[in-house]
């Protein structure tokens, strides 16, 4: 009986202890570690096919958490970034998500770049309601995971109705398309381009498919080039865009070519045989960053890159950035980094200045921001248009 009551008394010691180290955590709930700092998970492709995506998003994101330590931190508290590399695959992105919450425990996580691979981990991040930010995923499905996944950028109901609609103005009327069928963003991309330009006027001439990871595309193209279209959509990444273009030329296949935000990268022209080849001349959407761009945000975001990196940043570094940036702003706004509070912070964003536009979240936790088209010379991305959502009727 004594016994019994001693462990009675014993366990209301603890009780009483946990309910006043319970009262301690309230500066640090769910989701601190012990050293107090606040973890935030990345997860990017650093390394496969598409590395540069992957390389230049973290740089922008670093540089995002680097300034909130400078600045003193959040709520008193520094920030720590745990990066993992998801390979550029999606069931990777998944392992490496579930790791960053539970081992790690992220309070919030910043990624993907690549649809199919945010659509893979977004999962995730909802069951355990940890708020993901995709800095640049674009298929409109990938919010649908729920209100925990969110996004700081346009999605491709804009982006691809913007080449849609700038195909019909540039003259052209008989379109082809060659997707990625794999590639959730390929896929959504083409149908929305064909959506735009077929309500224009324009039609569809033809439509092939290939894989990631292809290298010989020459029959799909040979097919499309007896389609006769004036120009060919090719909504993919770097990594196949480059080959795909030099193929088409080899088929006889001359006409411009169209893309979208995959092919923003450093490897893009060399993969088209360098500054001339099979790509000079031809045009894709973009995030609303250049280095063309006259806008004190983003001169200041240039200059402030290329001091901590030496090299000039992409639309993705600058997404990587604004995406950290938010967050933080989120964090602060929140006062704590409870998730619900943070998701609630992060979904509220109204009128944040971000390097790629103004960013406002909508009710399906997107942002509404112009798109550029780019025209490829040399080796260069130069501005050729801007597009608002409600100059395309948006
Ligand atoms: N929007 C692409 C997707 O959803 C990813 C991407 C964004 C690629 C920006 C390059 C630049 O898959």
């Amino acid at each position: 009986m004594v016994r019994v009551r001693n462990a009675v008394v014993a366990l209301g010691v603890i009780a009483v202890f946990a309910a006043f180290a319970g009262g301690c955590k309230k500066d640090q709930p769910a989701g601190a570690n012990d050293t107090g700092d606040i973890v935030i998970g990345e997860y990017a492709s650093l390394t496969g096919t598409t590395a540069t995506f992957g390389n230049s998003t973290h740089r922008g994101v670093q540089m995002a958490i680097d300034d909130a330590n400078a600045a003193g931190g959040v709520n008193g508290r520094k920030l720590r970034l745990v990066v993992e590399d998801d390979q550029s695959k999606p069931d990777i992105a998944r392992t490496v998500v579930t790791k960053l919450i539970t081992q790690d425990k992220a309070v919030a996580i910043l990624g993907e770049v690549a649809s199919t691979r945010s659509m893979a981990a977004a999962p995730v991040c909802q069951q355990y309601k940890v708020p993901m930010i995709s800095p640049a995923s674009t298929n409109p499905a990938v919010t649908d995971a729920g209100d925990y996944i969110l996004r700081v950028c346009f999605t491709d109901d804009f982006q691809a109705a913007v080449v849609g609609y700038f195909a019909y103005e540039q003259g052209y009327r008989k379109a082809a398309i060659f997707k990625d069928i794999k590639n959730d963003y390929s896929v959504a991309f083409a149908a929305n381009f064909a959506k735009e330009f077929t309500k224009r006027g324009g039609t569809i001439v033809g439509e092939q498919v290939f894989q990631e990871g292809d290298t010989d595309f020459k029959a799909q193209l040979t097919s499309l080039s007896a389609a006769k279209p004036d120009a060919v959509l090719i909504p993919g990444y770097y990594s196949e865009v480059g080959t795909i273009a030099r193929q088409a030329r080899e088929v006889g296949l001359k006409v411009p070519l169209l893309g979208g935000d995959g092919w923003d990268s450093p490897k893009l022209v060399p993969g088209a045989g360098g500054p001339g080849g099979a790509l000079e001349g031809c045009f894709f959407s973009n995030h609303y960053f250049s280095k063309d761009l006259k806008e004190e945000a983003t001169q200041q975001f240039l200059a402030a890159f290329k001091k901590k990196y030496d090299t000039d940043p992409d639309a993705l570094a600058a997404l990587g950035y604004d995406a950290g940036k938010l967050l933080v702003d989120a964090l602060k706004r929140a006062g704590s980094t409870d998730s619900a509070k943070l998701r609630d912070a992060i979904a509220a964003t109204k009128d944040f200045p971000g390097v790629t536009g103004k960013i406002t979240l909508d009710e399906k936790r997107n942002a509404r921001k112009a798109a550029l088209i780019l025209q490829v010379k040399g080796d260069r991305f130069g501005v050729f248009k801007s597009y608002r959502p409600e100059e395309i009727g948006q």
